[in-house]
């Protein structure tokens, strides 16, 4: 088997590829002066295996651009069977069409690698649950869970102590699944309204007793809006111990600055999106994936 690694995520890519006592390979990007790039594959990978990791985080279409490249030369170059591995596959909040005359980004994403013949895929706690079913190759949904609940374990012993809260209606199945990895924990959820043009978030109720040690769990962290106000909503509530856990560090606009000012103990995210330096603040704590990815790759 040849594993290709992330350039975007070098550290991910090597805790898999020690994980798996296998070589660890890159393809060669050249930037040329006008931004476009050219991707080589230098192995000889004729009727190869490959697996190939790739983050579709920001920049997001660069990232897109990037994949393809590589399935593109992988294949030209005799690769047989392509396994791809997305630890966070970017646009899967366009998963439908919300008002007329909207395109489908998570679709045509789906449509690009699946044009990249690719046999199969998976991703990690995508934000569509649709994602699997709008392949039409085997495609795999893995999740961060088993790693947060060992974290909560660890924060927390004791399982009454628990709240699983999520800071919106679509994650309530997500709070369900670790809940039962917990060996059942208490639960609540928080309603929060959008506003489609501004992309302004409003808590609008909330269902479910809150108490304890409350960790707000969510699929990803964005511009923070969602899960800092969360923070604030329990915190009004007399909860003092918050602690707020997100699969995906897409940081984006003033998210690392309102983490660290929020009501929260400690941030934790996973590795599925790398952090740079400059992102990186006092609370944060980034978890990795790469056994789960090891699993799976070795099952
Ligand atoms: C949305 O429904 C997601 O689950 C996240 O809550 C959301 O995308 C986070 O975005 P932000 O950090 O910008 O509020």
């Amino acid at each position: 088997m040849f594993f290709y690694g992330d350039p975007n995520n070098p550290d991910l890519s090597k805790k898999v590829a020690d994980a798996l006592y296998t070589n660890l390979y890159y393809p060669e990007v050249t930037v040329f002066p006008d931004g476009e790039k050219r991707i080589r594959i230098l192995e000889k990978v004729v009727d190869k295996k490959i697996v190939v990791l790739k983050s579709l985080c920001p920049p997001v279409d660069e990232n897109i651009m990037q994949l393809a490249f590589i399935l593109d030369g992988l294949k030209r170059s005799g690769a047989t069977e392509l396994s791809l591995i997305v630890p966070y596959f970017g646009y899967s909040r366009g998963d439908h069409v919300f008002r007329d005359g909207e395109a489908v980004p998570t679709e045509v994403v789906v449509k690009i690698i699946e044009a990249s013949r690719v046999d199969k895929i998976a991703f990690f706690d995508p934000h569509s649950i649709k994602l699997p079913e709008m392949f039409k190759i085997p495609a795999t949904p893995l999740s961060a869970l088993s790693v947060f609940a060992e974290k909560i374990k660890e924060i927390e012993p004791a399982p009454k102590k628990i709240t699983l809260v999520t800071p919106d209606m679509g994650g309530i199945r997500r709070i369900l699944q670790l809940s039962e990895l917990l060996g059942g924990v208490n639960t609540a959820t928080i309603t929060k309204e959008r506003d489609l043009h501004t992309g302004n978030i409003e808590i609008s109720s909330s269902e479910g007793e809150f108490r304890g040690t409350c960790f707000i769990i969510d699929d990803m962290i964005s511009t923070g809006g969602t899960i800092v106000q969360a923070a604030a909503y329990l915190f009004e509530k007399d909860i003092k111990k918050i602690y707020l856990m997100a699969t995906h560090a897409v940081f984006s606009a003033d998210a690392t600055t309102k983490l660290e000012n929020s009501k929260a103990e400690k941030v934790f995210v996973t590795d599925s999106i790398p952090v740079p330096k400059e992102k990186q603040f006092e609370k944060l704590e980034v978890l990795t994936i790469a056994e789960e990815i090891t699993k799976y790759l070795k099952d």
